[in-house]
């Protein structure tokens, strides 16, 4: 596993993360056996950066990282998030008192005295025009509540703007072969200020492994049953907002540039490392088989100026008018 800086805080991380979304809820069924399994197997493989939130199975997420933590002696690095308990979920609704009330859960979720990294959950585009709510996480750190803050955002220039607040030291933000956008500026910019950057949905919820077709079924308690045109949370999380029809015709075009000895998965994660103000990537992993397929992107060649050109062509063809200006 291969390390790189993470932003001005200098952590030295591993380029492939955790995504614990899906070990807390919202894909479907989850054992937490076989969850604490894949991480533990994500440690193994020199993992050392977890992410999670508040609202992943209501805390459930979190307190498996709490539950890794007790149960090795693996240093890792876990970054939560908040802001999503909100109803409504509002700019104003990101306050001192909420926040507050939002980290000392969270405390006590992971088992720590200290949050290390804690992100604005993707909140509304206005919180970026409220000085208060950064002035309210200031104060978290100076209280020791919290030890570094950051954002997650949807559209590349909410997280243009964040990084004009000087104590932001993290961004998360979707970047993939299917959303191409965030390589135009936003990753110079963070490297230029020392923001890190976290990179989520990296494998289009699946959609970039090549293991669904159009009969692809998806069970009710999954987001890609019950999200696929943005009821419930913006579309872009679900198939990066990609199409469907459209995200498996691309696939197959994908498929054909894949190295011998390697996986889709790891061809669509080595091709987001190819970008230099990328710190880490967090694939959401279910399983310790689907960890040790994403894990091993580290270990890939760098692609060749014709592959990323031809990922590039496929993204032109299939996918960039349906997504290019959204996000
Ligand atoms: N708003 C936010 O801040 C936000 C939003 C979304 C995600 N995130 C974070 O980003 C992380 C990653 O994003 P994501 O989980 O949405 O999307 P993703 O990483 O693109 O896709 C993850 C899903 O793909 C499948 N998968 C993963 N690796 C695989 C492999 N090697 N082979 C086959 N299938 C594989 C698994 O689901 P199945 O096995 O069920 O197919 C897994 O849950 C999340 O876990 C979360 O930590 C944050």
């Amino acid at each position: 596993m291969k390390h790189r800086r993470f932003g001005r805080i200098g952590w030295q991380i591993s380029e492939i993360g955790f995504g614990a979304w899906a070990v807390g809820g919202e894909w479907g069924t989850v054992d937490d056996e076989q969850s604490i399994a894949a991480m533990k197997r994500a440690l193994e493989l020199g993992v050392n950066f977890f992410d999670t939130a508040d609202v992943y199975g209501d805390g459930r997420s979190e307190r498996l990282l709490g539950r890794l933590r007790r149960e090795t002696k693996v240093p890792f690095h876990v970054a939560t998030k908040a802001g999503r308990r909100l109803t409504p979920h509002v700019a104003g609704g990101y306050n001192k008192e909420n926040l507050t009330a939002f980290v000392e859960r969270s405390l006590k979720n992971i088992g720590v005295e200290s949050l290390e990294l804690i992100q604005l959950h993707c909140p509304p585009t206005d919180t970026y025009y409220r000085p208060e709510t950064f002035a309210a996480m200031d104060e978290l750190v100076k209280a020791g509540k919290i030890q570094h803050y950051g954002v997650s955002v949807e559209r590349v220039e909410e997280g243009l703007k964040a990084m004009e607040f000087p104590n932001v030291a993290s961004i998360q933000i979707i970047f993939n072969m299917f959303r191409q956008r965030p390589a135009e500026r936003f990753l110079a910019e963070a490297q230029r200020r020392g923001v890190a950057t976290i990179i989520r949905v990296p494998l289009a919820s699946g959609m970039l492994t090549g293991k669904l077709t159009a009969a692809s079924k998806f069970p009710s308690d999954d987001h890609r049953n019950y999200n696929r045109h943005g009821e419930v949370f913006d579309v872009g999380e679900t198939f990066s907002g990609v199409p469907y029809e459209a995200g498996l015709q691309a696939v197959e075009e994908l498929k054909a540039l894949v190295p011998a000895g390697a996986t889709l998965a790891q061809l669509a994660l080595r091709w987001i490392l190819m970008f230099d103000g990328v710190s880490t990537i967090i694939p959401g992993g279910k399983n310790s088989r689907q960890v040790a397929d994403n894990c091993g992107a580290s270990a890939l060649p760098a692609l060749t100026d014709q592959q990323m050109k031809s990922v590039r062509a496929v993204y032109d063809r299939h996918i960039r008018g349906s997504v290019h200006q959204r996000w």
